[in-house]
């Protein structure tokens, strides 16, 4: 294919063309992003997740219960745990309890920040221990010498450097007490809220897990989309996302049933997605519930005020100056200076329910009175409606729409051209994409793909490319959803996965990481113009770095030939140099990178090109494979 790429023409695109989506689903916050370790640290419960024990277990018999009490850590937190001497305890020696972590705890030698609450009389030392669940071997432990009192709760922290790292992840957290400090006539203490840190990502307390959020952050991703996807809107209409309960002290926050079958403790709350954006300098793109929960109820006109109000306060507390009470408020915890926030979406996917025959809630009063309340108090700010114009939504400009590809990527090649007939009115978020279903399959009817798979990534390419070419119309993208831990999931395709100790990388992965960071600016035209039966391309500036990049995918499943391209751009002479990252795969169409193997079947290779007489750049983009050629980096 020779392709001629011109110098002037195309379109600017948007600064943001590329982020990160977050919803707790598949552990990705607790157990995941949310670098906490213990699990169920606070014995939250809820009607639909009652407390439960999960994660704790009794060290030297000791007997663990809990307990609602007269006098609980706080209203937030109504239950703790008793932990009493039994007859099962060894007369010599502490009692105490043990925590498994997410499925187990990363050990090595770096300094670990604890704190626990304890309401009893205790004259005597705490231990807090780092332990392998398989040997009972200790890695590190401290003593933290108590500082009780009766009947009240005290917060004891403490900081732990193991002295030597864990051969593995099978690792537990321990925490126990001598019953002869107890006073005579007592065999009891309660416990709430025990937490440990490792160090996180740019030091931030109550942060994000580092090795993870390093990892997000080598795709220079440009904006966030919070908190969800699905979570947001919560299993039921009691239970929703509220924002206003994830702020403030750890122990004020009650956390809630999420709708992936869990539990979440809401530590990972609106200011830790604040400070995340911060740290990774991303655009905010805030979700705000619309009155719509995923079992499919939605709050009635007549009560939709108090929700209009809720996301009117939330945006305040993220913007509004300290002279406003949610922006005193935000002071008050410590941040006085406003975030930047020009981006709301009204609720997530309300196409697919809120609905009877005849009647659509979100189209008929939802969507318009959260609308014309934010607009109205709020001009500046984008609004995005949670379908897109694909979802039989008429959406008025200047609010844009929210598309959520889900695809074989066969449709992804078949629908390149989707974006093309965008208006300027047809603003476009996709919040959501990735191939999830292997082609020619069952599509919904059957399970997800099992794993990121390679020509699932050829296919999100070709639609990567797709938004870039319409990246005018396209405000920007993001895979969804990212993260998966192993060891309790419900979605499969992630762009991560990862367990207690580990992160993997899939196949698409590699293939964002290339796409995302090679930013365009402006797209400029070429010819041919379009697609030839599988090549698929997009050129541009990227005006930052002063260079031209293209990037193409190689849809080729017929045959098994390279594509020979002859690439010039009008502004380049002979002698030109660009570098070309291609991507292939060693393992065909189905190879996918499995955590459990350590396998990567992504193979990269980079070389430098200098253009010919023609001022022409020639290499050959093999069969299901991903290219980028960028004269920025020599
Ligand atoms: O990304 C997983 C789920 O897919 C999201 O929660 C939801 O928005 C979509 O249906």
């Amino acid at each position: 294919v020779d392709i001629a790429v011109k110098s002037t023409g195309g379109k600017k695109i948007s600064e943001m063309p590329y982020g990160l989506m977050h919803e707790d689903i598949n552990n990705a916050g607790d157990g995941g992003l949310y670098a906490e370790l213990i699990r169920n640290r606070a014995f939250s419960g809820s009607d639909v997740y009652p407390s439960n024990l999960d994660g704790w277990s009794a060290v030297n018999g000791a007997s663990l219960s809990l307990k609602n009490l007269s006098n609980p850590l706080s209203s937030a937190i109504p239950t703790s745990i008793n932990v009493a001497v039994s007859q099962n305890s060894t007369s010599v020696g502490n009692i105490g309890f043990a925590n498994d972590g997410f499925w187990g705890m990363n050990v090595v030698r770096q300094e670990y920040k604890g704190s626990f609450y304890v309401k009893g009389e205790y004259d005597g030392d705490f231990v807090a221990s780092l332990k392998s669940a398989l040997t009972n071997d200790t890695f590190g432990s401290v003593k933290v010498k108590a500082n009780c009192k009766t009947n009240e709760w005290t917060q004891h922290k403490f900081t732990l450097v193991p002295n030597k790292n864990a051969p593995n992840s099978n690792n537990t957290f321990t925490l126990t007490f001598s019953p002869k400090g107890l006073p005579s006539g007592s065999a009891s203490l309660d416990f709430n809220l025990i937490s440990l840190f490792p160090p996180t990502y740019k030091g931030r307390e109550n942060g994000l897990r580092k090795d993870i959020a390093e990892t997000l952050a080598t795709l220079q991703p440009k904006f966030l989309r919070f908190p969800g996807g699905n979570a947001l809107e919560g299993p039921n209409i009691t239970h929703p996302w509220q924002w206003n309960e994830t702020i403030g002290d750890l122990k004020d926050r009650p956390g809630r049933p999420g709708v992936w079958n869990y539990q979440t403790s809401d530590g990972f709350g609106l200011v830790e997605y604040l400070n995340w954006a911060t740290d990774m300098e991303l655009v905010l793109v805030l979700g705000i519930h619309s009155g719509l929960a995923m079992d499919g109820h939605w709050v009635n006109e007549t009560d939709l005020q108090p929700w209009i109000d809720s996301a009117l306060d939330e945006i305040e507390f993220i913007r509004g100056d300290v002279s406003t009470p949610w922006g005193k408020r935000r002071a008050e915890l410590g941040y006085p200076e406003p975030w930047e926030l020009k981006f709301v979406e009204i609720g997530n996917e309300d196409w697919l329910a809120g609905k009877e025959p005849g009647f659509d809630s979100y189209k008929e009063y939802r969507f318009p009175r959260f609308r014309e309340a934010i607009a109205s108090k709020y001009p500046d700010i984008q609004l995005i409606a949670s379908p897109s114009i694909f979802d039989k939504m008429t959406i008025p400009a200047p609010v844009a729409g929210d598309y959520h590809p889900y695809r074989q990527p066969n449709n992804f090649y078949n629908e390149f051209h989707k974006f093309d007939n965008l208006t300027a009115d047809n603003l476009t978020l996709v919040g959501e994409f990735s191939s999830v279903h292997p082609n020619g399959g069952i599509d919904w009817n059957g399970t997800l793909h099992p794993y990121p798979w390679w020509i699932g990534g050829v296919g999100e390419a070709i639609f990567m490319i797709s938004t870039e070419r319409n990246g005018d119309r396209i405000l920007g993208s993001t895979y969804a959803p990212i993260l998966r831990n192993m060891n309790r999931w419900q979605w499969s395709i992630c762009m991560l996965e990862f367990d207690a100790s580990k992160v993997t990388l899939s196949t698409s992965y590699y293939i964002f990481k290339l796409i995302s960071t090679h930013p365009i600016t402006h797209n400029l035209p070429t010819t041919p113009s379009t697609n030839t039966s599988s090549l698929f391309w997009v050129a541009g500036k990227n005006g930052n770095q002063d260079g031209l990049v293209f990037k193409a995918a190689n849809y080729n499943t017929t045959d098994h030939q390279p594509t020979p391209v002859k690439l010039s751009f009008e502004e380049l002479d002979k002698g030109a140099k660009a570098e070309l990252t291609l991507l292939t795969t060693s393992e065909g169409p189905y190879g996918y990178n499995d955590p459990a193997i350590g396998n990567n079947v992504v193979v990269t290779t980079r070389k430098v090109l200098t253009a010919d007489s023609e001022g022409a750049f020639n290499f050959e983009i093999p069969e299901l494979s991903v290219a980028v050629l960028d004269t920025g980096r020599d």
